[in-house]
């Protein structure tokens, strides 16, 4: 186990700073985090500043990171379109391993992070459950640039790739575009705050079709095991929680931990309606002593909308992942209430 010394390209993210939480408490490794903005928590790994949208600036940062044995790229560019992601994404991590693959002489391993919108669950219905060998949908899709690159680069090397593909990961981030936990904390707290009963604010059909979620630190320890396990080498993993999960379920748990009534959902344009709560926002930072002072870092509403209308089946098959030896599994409504009650803990929401 001595010798290891894990690269996190992107830690500072809902994955990122799971997978740094967990391998900092792993003996044996050393452990790098890559972002341009440093850490906005404590943690003992170092911290290599970095633009991977820029080549210079990975070469830079490539001379700190030769010790690596194991990159994780956890590392992601929000764009308005999923045709507008692909371009700045693709480069970002071909930006990075191209800097730094020929310093690291001792490079064992490069796991990315995808998820489903693999198999287009972003694009609407997909064939359900999913799994790692289905056809890929209509391009582009920067997963495929992705995973394309990697397959590459690799040939002829003596290190090896993998691919953990989870659905909605549940941790704790704060400003970072894709955070379930950080959409409905924000939600419940500010409905609670306007004396307003918890409405599921996406379509009835989303309330009560069939979900699945991904624990961010269920994901770290697979993607962990996924990149250093032979029998996972140059492989992809569907990686959630193992169970499933109904918004209509959940809800009034959701409600009763915030102390509020539930009512039935009622669509709205969380768009719209949510940035203009700013100045409430405010308030709320004054009267509960709350961390985060600017309402855009606290929740993103245009995920908010996308994640609560879907309303299409949530599958991923995970035998692949069992049958190689992960067997882990997460109670998903559980994980919904305690990762909640961690940004209350934490002063992100009352
Ligand atoms: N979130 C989910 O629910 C979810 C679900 C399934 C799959 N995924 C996939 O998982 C991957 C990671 O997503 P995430 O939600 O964990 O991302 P995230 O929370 O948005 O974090 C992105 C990370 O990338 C870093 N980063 C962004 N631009 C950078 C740049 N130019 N140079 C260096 N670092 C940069 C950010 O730090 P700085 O801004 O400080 O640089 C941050 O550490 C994505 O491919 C995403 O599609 C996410």
């Amino acid at each position: 186990m001595t010798g290891r010394t894990a690269v996190i390209l992107g830690a500072t993210g809902v994955s990122g700073r799971a997978l740094l939480s967990h391998l900092t408490t792993l003996p044996g490794w050393n452990v790098i985090a890559v972002s341009r903005r440093k850490p906005d928590f404590a943690t003992p790994a170092r911290h290599v500043a970095a633009d991977m949208s820029n080549p210079a600036s990975c070469r830079e940062a490539a001379a700190q990171l030769a010790d690596a044995t194991h990159v994780f790229y956890t590392a992601y560019i929000d764009r308005p379109s999923w045709v507008e992601q692909r371009a700045p994404n693709a480069a970002m991590l071909a930006n990075m391993i191209d800097a730094l693959e020929p310093a690291a002489k001792g490079l064992q391993h490069v796991c990315l992070l995808q998820g489903t919108k693999y198999y287009g669950h972003h694009l609407g219905p997909y064939k359900t459950p999913a799994r790692e060998d289905d056809p890929r949908h209509m391009p582009p899709n920067f997963y495929f640039d992705q995973q394309d690159y990697l397959i590459e680069k690799s040939r002829g090397k003596s290190w090896s790739w993998s691919c953990a593909r989870p659905h909605i990961i549940c941790g704790m981030a704060i400003g970072t575009p894709m955070n379930a936990i950080a959409v409905i904390a924000a939600f419940a707290s500010i409905s609670k705050e306007l004396k307003l009963p918890l409405r599921y604010p996406g379509g009835p059909a989303a309330y009560s079709v069939i979900r699945q979620a991904t624990q961010g630190d269920l994901l770290a320890r697979a993607m962990v095991w996924m990149a250093t396990n032979t029998a996972c080498a140059n492989e992809a993993f569907n990686v959630t929680n193992g169970d499933h999960f109904r918004y209509e379920h959940l809800w009034p748990k959701i409600a009763d931990l915030f102390g509020m009534p539930v009512a039935a959902p009622q669509r709205i344009d969380l768009q719209q309606f949510m940035p203009a709560k700013a100045q409430l926002w405010a308030g709320m930072v004054r009267k509960y002593g709350l961390r985060v002072a600017d309402f855009a870092q606290v929740a993103d509403w245009r995920f908010a909308t996308y994640t609560f209308n879907s309303d299409w089946d949530q599958m991923s098959d995970t035998n692949k992942c069992r049958d190689r030896g992960f067997v882990s599994s997460v109670d998903t409504e559980a994980m919904f209430l305690s990762e909640l009650q961690r940004f209350r803990d934490e002063r992100i929401v009352p």
